[in-house]
């Protein structure tokens, strides 16, 4: 048995132009206990309507979301063992940090002395011990996101939602704020769904990642799983950037496979599956395509171009190389101090070297 078990989830808005949007189609996860999923798509994927459902804010048209086996259909959001954490954290102005905190007890009906000590421990939790007293409004943005987190925390939830809560705060607090959250799903051993856009964001948090697009569950598995061997072409660009060339079996030689896109190259890759005639998308990573040294290259393994962009963004430089038929690759250069990138300037011949080994193969859309 599951812990939490969406199944087959299917929800439709109409929009008063009257057109019907499936913002849940046919979504079937087995969320486990004490895990840090995240859901992540682009906007209007269907995230927080996922969300909302689980919380009981919506209704689902069709199928069913189950707690450890028991469903919770007609259970209302109040008597679900959840709490939600918004973008917009929604702390009461008029009241002190432990109020906030405090209030969902109040509401329950715990009396002072364990209130405060709840209060306590969870302002601890997050850091935020010795606060007590202040109001949100003397509080960074960060902080607030934190006593948003500590009065979902307080109230013990079998599941915390978290709706985009990091997507308000600045870059450097949102990455610091990604590992405390991590560390602190960790140490309280709540279940976490986390919805977010971003995908650096779910790479850097999650134990467990679902695509969704369309309202569709596109791939679900660890952040590796997701980023090494995307399902289809839709997560391999959406989740980390791919060069993606589609083509056909030609050749297959034990597990070294060739393959002749329609243009007429031949490019190489090694894998289990596939036969010759089939169908497939190469996909490549910026960081496992080099600048071939001169004379080097085995048969297959290198692509022809020429520079057109070098985009310096640190520790390393983006290449873009028009590789002909309109295509550009995207490769990730090392950066070198003083001059060494004369190789990787504007309008220079290269080759782009890369192994077979590091080829992902995806069975191309209609064979
Ligand atoms: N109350 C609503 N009425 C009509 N359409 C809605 C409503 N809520 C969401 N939608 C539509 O459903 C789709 C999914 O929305 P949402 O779940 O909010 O996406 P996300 O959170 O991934 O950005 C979108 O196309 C959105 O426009
Ligand atoms: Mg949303």
């Amino acid at each position: 048995m599951g812990f939490l078990q969406i199944a087959s989830a299917h929800k439709a808005y109409h929009t008063p132009e009257g057109a019907q949007v499936r913002a849940l189609d046919d979504v079937t996860i087995d969320v486990r206990n004490n895990e840090f999923l995240t859901l992540l798509g682009p906007s209007g994927c269907g995230k927080t309507t996922l969300l909302k459902c689980i919380a009981g804010f919506e209704d689902l048209d069709g199928g069913d979301l189950l707690l450890e086996g028991r469903s919770l259909k007609g259970v209302p959001a109040h008597r679900r063992p959840f709490n939600t954490v918004f973008q917009n954290y929604a702390l009461f102005p008029h009241m002190t940090i432990a109020q906030n905190i405090g209030y969902g007890l109040d509401v329950a009906g715990v009396r002072k002395p364990e209130r405060d000590r709840r209060v306590g421990e969870a302002l601890e939790m997050v850091g935020l011990s010795g606060f007590d007293s202040r109001r949100p409004a003397q509080l960074s943005g960060g902080q607030q996101q934190r006593v948003a987190l500590a009065r979902s925390l307080v109230l013990k939830p079998r599941v915390l939602l978290l709706d985009e809560p990091l997507s308000a705060l600045d870059r450097k607090m949102r990455e610091t704020m990604q590992i405390e959250l991590k560390n602190l799903q960790h140490s309280v051993g709540i279940t976490f769904i986390f919805v977010t856009h971003d995908q650096e964001e779910a790479l850097a948090m999650s134990d467990r990642i679902a695509v969704l697009s369309n309202g569709r569950l596109q791939q679900i598995g660890r952040s590796t799983e997701v980023y090494d061997t995307p399902a289809n072409e839709f997560v391999a660009n959406f989740v980390g950037t791919s060069n993606l060339f589609t083509g056909r079996v030609t050749e297959r030689n034990d597990r070294l496979l060739t393959i002749e896109t329609a243009n007429g190259r031949r490019l190489a890759a090694r894998s289990d599956g596939f036969a010759v005639g089939d169908g497939v998308t190469l996909v490549l990573r910026p960081e496992h395509l080099r600048i071939a040294e001169p004379g080097e290259g085995g048969a297959g393994c290198t692509i022809e171009g020429t520079v057109k962009d070098a985009v310096f963004v640190g520790s390393i430089v983006h290449v873009h190389v028009d590789v002909g038929f309109g295509r550009t690759a995207i490769l990730h250069h090392r950066h070198e101090r003083a001059g060494a990138s004369a190789a990787v300037a504007p309008g220079a011949s290269v080759r782009i070297a890369y192994s077979p080994e590091s080829v992902h193969l995806i069975a191309a859309a209609g064979g």
